[in-house]
């Protein structure tokens, strides 16, 4: 096991199982260890690729949406593009490039990026070596007034708490030891039903049902910033409306899927998002919500068709790679319709 790994064990050892939103929460944001704090992650050479790598079209196709969303909020200078989650600092690279379509927009526009990992920080400065940035460790340091923000596969990486249906009513999947001292998932006692949303109660035995404290929380806060800043938000994430009523936390390292338990730290850990769950935190308070739409439907009503078609003009030999990005970014059995779009918008936008 990893020295992390080996902490984690102590830990269980000496104060009993944690719940799987407590063991994500030490595997990908440990100060020293955890994942999300130093690994390379991102791209060909990390762990997985997301759409701004596959190609400059998803970062400027967002771009477009700011431009529009900015003439719907009424014009605001100066005004905040803010971004959840970096990860190699592509999309922000890419959506600048577009919204300077917009000369004022572009004048008025500060970056803000929200990020914890060291690594892909510096990434980021390469990435907008020639804009002035802020950083930040969370959402709460970005100074308040009217913005857009972005997060493209942000909330997935966000901690769950599992829980499934035994026999006899509900228990929480936890993490502890097994015999041999490795890490292993186990289940709690019967859990309050309170705990489970009404809808969900009576989910036929083995059902598993995540929950996301954390992001909802986060996003009842983004909500809120939307209706006083103004602003708009645009998440783009894997995840449902329906919950599927099985586990969805999964592990990727090189690429490749591993189990969850086996190297805290040293994989990427990331569960489907409930997108009714965080429009229900964004209505909550009071904001507006478009979508979820897919990332097919959002991409192609942004123009994707065109700004491929101009790409592959001006550079006919990489036609067929940019074939390729199209397909990967947009058709049902790639990215198109396992991504799905929501934005939170002020009340009555
Ligand atoms: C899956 S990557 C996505 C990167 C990028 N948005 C993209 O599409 O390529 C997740 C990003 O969120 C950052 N991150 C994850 N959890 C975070 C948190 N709680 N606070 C700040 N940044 C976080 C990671 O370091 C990484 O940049």
């Amino acid at each position: 096991m990893s020295g992390l790994g080996e902490r984690i064990a102590r830990q269980i050892a000496a104060s009993g199982p944690l719940t799987v939103a407590q063991f994500m929460a030490l595997a990908l944001f440990d100060p020293k260890e955890g994942y999300y704090r130093q690994a390379q992650a991102v791209g060909r050479s990390g762990d997985f690729v997301t759409a701004p790598e596959v190609s400059q079209v998803f970062g400027e196709l967002l771009g477009i949406w700011c431009i529009e969303q900015w003439q719907r909020l009424g014009e605001p200078q100066p005004f905040k593009l803010i971004e959840l989650g970096p990860g190699r600092g592509t999309l922000m690279a890419d959506a600048l490039r577009a919204i300077a379509l917009r000369p004022a927009l572009r004048e008025a526009v500060e970056v803000h990026l929200v990020e914890v990992n060291e690594t892909l920080r510096q990434q980021q400065r390469q990435a907008l070596h020639n804009v002035p940035v802020v950083w930040h460790e969370s959402l709460e340091e970005v100074p308040p007034g009217p913005f857009e923000l972005l997060a493209n596969e942000f909330f997935d990486a966000l901690p769950i708490r599992q829980f499934e249906r035994a026999p006899d009513g509900w228990r929480e999947r936890l993490v502890a030891l097994d015999e041999s001292g490795a890490l292993a998932f186990t289940l709690s006692g019967p859990v309050p039903a309170a705990l489970i949303p009404q809808e969900s109660r009576a989910a036929p035995t083995a059902s598993v049902l995540e929950i996301a404290t954390g992001g909802d929380a986060l996003l009842s806060r983004l909500a809120e910033r939307v209706r006083a800043g103004p602003g708009a938000a645009l998440i783009v994430d894997y995840g449902y409306v329906q919950p599927p009523l099985r586990g969805t936390l999964q592990a990727l390292r090189r690429h490749e899927r591993v189990d969850p338990l086996s190297e805290p730290g040293a994989t990427d850990l990331s569960a489907l998002v409930d997108f009714s769950a965080l429009a229900a935190a964004a209505r909550r308070v009071g904001a507006a919500v478009e979508g979820p739409i897919t990332q097919a439907e959002l991409l192609t009503s942004l123009g994707a068709a065109d700004r491929f078609a101009a790409l592959r003009q001006a550079n006919p030999g990489k036609a067929a790679a940019l074939d390729a990005a199209q397909h990967r970014l947009i058709s049902s059995d790639q990215m198109g319709d396992l991504f799905q779009a929501m934005a939170v918008l002020p009340p009555g936008a």
